[in-house]
């Protein structure tokens, strides 16, 4: 039940998904009301067929009980975009931070490193143990309406002052919300992207990496390990007609996972091969690719991700971070981000 990507360091994906990666069709019913897709040229029609619904957006679901308004999103994917950039650039956190379970250490890693200098209670909405249990969630929900921060404090982030300086509880309410939201997303999708290519390197990358080579070793990540590995339309009439597999009220699964790894668009498709994107100006427009999305619904946050995870790839590097799987082969679990589970320690 394993995919090899290269004889030193396979992979054992969880069953449903290594189900979908033995399948040969790239339209293909999953159950009675749902259809999968993996084939380029449907995945871009079905993707401009309409725009996404409210209640199928991640980080822009609504919340509080209210759609979030598209000036309040631009707002902040902005912060988020100042507080990354400003992130990077200060020293990052004691590297024995990247010890332990991936990708859970790499997360909690980039949330000290980006995030740790809010005041209390707002510094609780990114940490990974409050934002698992719902009850502390509304906890921590409550506190922050309450004791939002006090202006000038300096260190905090701009996300953090978005919930300061909302102008209503509403607005504060979805401001908490998308801070949760947002440092998750970034953190666990940057934290999942390194620790992908941290494994598929293998040892001998790991060891003769030169800091060039970093940008082509996550964009061939991005192909084999894509973190969006599935993306999901609910049903509706506009894909009927797309494809006769597909009928009126179907939900549709897009898979890139599957795509990227198809012997009809990619030579050699399930080798780790970074050097497919030398001299490649802009990955994004290559053919049957689409890790951040296509046009119509393509990612806000694409412009940090790859920046981010070359910066903890080579902190993780520069310490020798040392990884193995507790098995021979390492395990994929069924998430909604995909991510190779490994310990890691540090040689230096
Ligand atoms: C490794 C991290 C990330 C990856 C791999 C990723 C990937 C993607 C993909 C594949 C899509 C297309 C979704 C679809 O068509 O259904 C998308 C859309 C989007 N992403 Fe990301 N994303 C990441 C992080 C983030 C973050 C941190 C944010 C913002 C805080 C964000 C905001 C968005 C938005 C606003 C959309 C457009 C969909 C919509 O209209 O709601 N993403 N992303």
């Amino acid at each position: 039940m394993s995919t090899a990507v290269a004889p030193s360091h396979s992979l054992a994906f969880a069953p449903r998904i290594q189900e979908l990666l033995d399948r040969d069709e790239k339209v293909f019913r999953i159950d009675p009301d749902k259809v999968g897709v993996s084939d380029s040229r449907l995945l871009a029609e079905i993707v401009a067929a309409r725009p996404v619904h409210s209640t199928e957006r991640s980080v822009y679901k609504p919340a509080a009980g209210a759609d979030i308004p598209h000036d309040s999103a631009t707002r902040t994917i902005r912060a988020l975009g100042q507080d990354a950039m400003a992130g990077i650039r200060k020293p990052p956190p004691p590297a024995r931070g990247m010890s332990g379970t991936w990708p859970y250490a790499g997360t909690s890693h980039l949330r000290r490193w980006l995030f740790s200098d809010d005041a209390l209670p707002v510094a609780l909405l990114s940490k990974r143990g409050v934002s698992r249990s719902d009850s502390l969630s509304l906890l921590v929900d409550r506190a922050v309406t309450r004791w939002p921060g006090r202006p000038g404090r300096a260190g905090s982030t701009e996300l953090a002052g978005l919930i300061r300086d909302a102008e209503d509880p509403l607005e504060r309410r979805q401001a908490a919300a998308m801070y949760r939201r947002a440092t998750a997303t970034l953190c666990d999708g940057v934290a999942g992207l390194t620790g992908n290519a941290l494994w598929l390197m293998g040892p001998q990358r790991r060891q003769e990496w030169h800091r060039g080579d970093l940008t082509a070793i996550l964009w061939e990540t991005l192909r084999l390990l894509p973190p969006a590995w599935m993306l999901y339309r609910k049903g509706g009439e506009a894909y009927a007609g797309l494809h006769p597999e597909i009928r009126p009220g179907d939900d549709i699964a897009l898979f890139p996972l599957l795509m990227h790894r198809h012997a009809d668009y990619w030579s050699q498709p399930l080798e780790f091969r970074p050097e497919r994107w030398d001299g490649v100006a802009d990955p994004e427009k290559a053919p049957a690719f689409m890790p951040f999305g296509f046009d119509g619904a393509r990612c806000w946050a694409k412009h940090l991700v790859v920046p981010l995870a070359e910066r903890l790839l080579t902190t993780a590097l520069e310490n020798g971070i040392l990884v193995r799987s507790p098995r021979p082969e390492a395990e994929v679990p069924l998430r909604s981000l995909l991510s190779v589970r490994f310990e890691a320690r540090l040689a230096v």
